[in-house]
């Protein structure tokens, strides 16, 4: 396909987007989709809420379209853009200018959060169906999450008949934007689709259930993710909704930023490469300083992760005795829950010199720790696609990960099988529990010591293509689909 070939435009709409805002994953891909539609002929915008202090960091802003109240207040729209990536910021002041985080402050959700995200689905909704003050309209609509589930929606349900097609990508069925029925009026919703058929979610409102329903396609973010969501276990009370859509839910698995992400040229590290893995020592000698761990003869294991039930932290507390024990060490960044951020520090207390724990969010300090660990654990209990083991993979920092979503399509776990077969990227364990992960650390220190072997597999890892190449154009054949519907 070639770079002029226009197929059509995106609105894609989110809560988070690097370089602008970011909590976790969603961030990641919603920032790359421009880049990499870009040469599949599709032009991609991204719209934000224009969370404090964000408007004033577009270049070439201006307003875009405006609404005299939405949902309690004027809110506008300033287009512009960051580096080569167009934004849509939402800027609504008494939604989005407050202290905190994009969806709490100190620890608890902003109560008014079904008000926040239904102002941008609504202002998505408005664009698609009437294009902005420039004349700009897309093709496709593309809502990401609960938090753009309700856009579909709008579009289906208040401005009927405007020909955008409409996608909804699931990032996280754990998050779906539950609020109190008694909002419906409020935040424009028709009391006929409150039914068990469309947005009512055991009496309450759901907006991820609302998008499932209302959205052309409906895809996730792995194809293992994709089949788990069928399942009770896994499809958190929508599995029935799920499984209604048939085959227009599908996966599409994530990429990674294979720039941001290079160990050859990294400015955060010292560089390396599959071929010449010196600099590779270097930084474990700098990150064994920098997190106060002493001299070992085994691997050095890294984890960076938000703190939470998904992620097994847990588990992870239960066998790292164990996994010190016979001669690993562990550095850990991550921030989350309380209860988890206090139990690894403790763990770090325990075992100084073999556990080292940084409590934070340090974008910097986890590209030294790719760089520097001989491994990453993740120990999630269930994962949409996942992304810290795809930048092990690219560093040469083997993953060692449960055999669930996205962790499952990307890391081939060594076997005797698998080995000899020079096919295994990484060490895989299953179920998720204290014995599996046990077992699953003993088989790394086991490979580690073997040298030949853990070269062979670190190499393998490097050459593992998780670029967006692919993903790039499977959403290409998405959008052209349902813009040709
Ligand atoms: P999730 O989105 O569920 O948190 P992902 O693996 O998809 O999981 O994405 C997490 C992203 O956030 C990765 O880019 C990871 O490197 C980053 N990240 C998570 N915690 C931290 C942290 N404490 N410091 C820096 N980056 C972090
Ligand atoms: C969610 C998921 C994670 C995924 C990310 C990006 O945060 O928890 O597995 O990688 O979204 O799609």
């Amino acid at each position: 396909m070639s770079a002029q070939k226009r197929e059509g435009s995106v609105l894609s709409v989110a809560s988070e987007c690097v370089p602008l805002v970011k909590t976790g994953g969603l961030a990641d891909v919603v920032g790359a989709l421009p880049g990499a539609l870009a040469p599949e002929g599709w032009e991609v915008r991204t719209l934000l809420p224009s969370y404090r202090g964000l408007v004033e960091r577009l270049d070439g802003a201006r307003d875009v379209w405006a609404a005299p109240d939405l949902f309690g207040g004027p809110a506008r729209i300033v287009a512009g853009s960051v580096g080569s990536a167009e934004f849509y910021l939402l800027d609504a002041p008494h939604l989005f200018d407050r202290t905190g985080g994009p969806y709490s402050v100190a620890g608890s959700d902003h109560p008014d959060n079904p008000e926040r995200f239904a102002a941008l689905s609504w202002a998505a909704a408005s664009i698609a169906a009437k294009g902005d003050a420039d004349g700009w309209r897309p093709d496709v609509l593309h809502a990401h999450d609960w938090q753009a589930g309700l856009a579909p929606a709008y579009l289906s349900w208040a401005f009927p008949g405007t020909g955008v097609g409409t996608i909804l990508t699931i990032h996280n069925i754990a998050f779906q934007g539950i609020a109190p029925a008694a909002k419906l009026m409020r935040l424009r919703l028709p009391s006929t689709q409150f039914h068990p058929g469309a947005l009512e979610y055991w009496g309450n409102i759901s907006s991820l259930k609302a998008g499932l329903i209302t959205a052309d396609r409906v895809t996730t973010v792995s194809p293992t993710y994709a089949e788990e969501l069928r399942r009770p276990a896994f499809g958190m009370g929508l599995e029935g909704v799920i499984a209604d859509r048939g085959t227009s839910l599908s996966g599409i698995l994530n990429g990674i930023d294979t720039t941001a992400w290079n160990p050859a040229t990294d400015s955060a590290v010292t560089p390396y490469s599959a071929t010449s893995m010196a600099g590779k020592a270097e930084n474990r000698k700098l990150l064994a300083a920098e997190f106060g761990l002493g001299p070992d003869s085994g691997p050095l294991a890294i984890v960076v992760s938000r703190l939470s039930h998904q992620k097994g932290m847990d588990i992870l507390v239960d066998a790292l005795p164990g996994f010190v024990a016979g001669g690993g060490t562990l550095a850990l960044l991550g921030s989350g829950d309380s209860d988890l951020e206090a139990a690894l520090s403790t763990l770090a207390a325990r075992f100084p010199g073999k556990v080292g724990v940084r409590i934070g969010y340090d974008e910097d300090l986890s590209h030294r720790m790719f760089a520097g660990g001989d491994a990453v654990i993740v120990p999630s209990r269930f994962e949409p696609c996942g992304l810290t083991q795809l930048y092990g993979l690219r560093y040469g920092t083997i993953p060692v990960v449960a055999l669930t979503g996205g962790l499952a399509d990307t890391v081939i776990g060594a076997t005797p099988a698998s080995l000899g077969a020079a096919a295994a990227t990484g060490i895989t364990f299953h179920p998720v529990d204290r014995l599996a992960l046990t077992r699953a650390l003993d088989q790394l220190l086991h490979l580690y010591a073997d040298k030949p072997v853990w070269k062979a597999l670190q190499k393998r890892a490097m050459k593992a293509d998780f670029g967006w190449g692919r993903a790039a154009r499977a959403y290409a054949d998405l959008y052209a689909s349902v813009a040709a519907e």
